[in-house]
């Protein structure tokens, strides 16, 4: 399980180091009140424990540093911060802690799980990022591509062209998916 407080100081102060912008203390003190650090970063598959959601962020981070490193590009280190540490906001606010029934050594156990409660449906994942952010802090057009088209081409026709074309024109965007992929299924936790 990750060190909440830990984690949550991490998060602040990359924040607060690299990010130099109207906005970013109101939208900190927006998290901080929400539920973003100690949410999970989903139901059952990636960090599906209490500080999954910002412990998921900063590998996205740190894997982004990794491929960035790797492949020799230039891209500001404000703009990988926003996109990285924000991509996934729209996960805030959006799981309740629940309970299931499991058999465990032959008998039905009620036992802690996590599930959907969606309290904002915005109808779209990156892209409620994307407004999120932008109610308290302006992005850069490459960072709202990149936090628009972190998960990839994940349906047909318009939607693989555009995010492909997003790719071709933001690195950072690229980056910022594959970072994403590379901390959903290469770490081990
Ligand atoms: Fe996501
Ligand atoms: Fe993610």
């Amino acid at each position: 399980m990750p060190d909440l407080e830990k984690q949550k100081q991490e998060f602040l102060t990359l924040c607060r180091e690299n990010i130099k912008r109207d906005g970013l203390e109101d939208l900190l003190g927006w998290l901080q009140k929400s539920d973003f650090f100690t949410a999970p970063a989903s139901t059952r598959y990636h960090g599906a424990y209490e500080g999954g959601l910002c412990e998921h962020s900063l590998d996205v981070y740190h894997m982004a540093k990794k491929a960035i490193a790797g492949y020799e590009l230039e891209l500001t280190e404000e703009s990988v911060v926003v996109a990285t540490l924000f991509h996934d906001l729209c996960k805030v606010n959006f799981y309740k802690k629940d309970v299931r029934n499991q058999k465990i050594n032959g008998t039905w156990q009620e036992v802690p799980c996590y599930t959907i409660e969606e309290k904002y449906c915005f109808g779209g994942h990156g892209s409620k990022s994307v407004y999120l952010v932008q109610q308290f802090m302006k992005l850069k057009t490459d960072e709202a591509a990149a936090i628009n088209c972190h998960m990839g081409a994940t349906s047909g026709g318009d939607s693989v062209r555009d995010t492909s074309n997003a790719y071709a024109a933001f690195p950072l965007a690229w980056v910022t998916h594959v970072a994403d992929e590379a901390a959903t299924y290469l770490l081990k936790r």
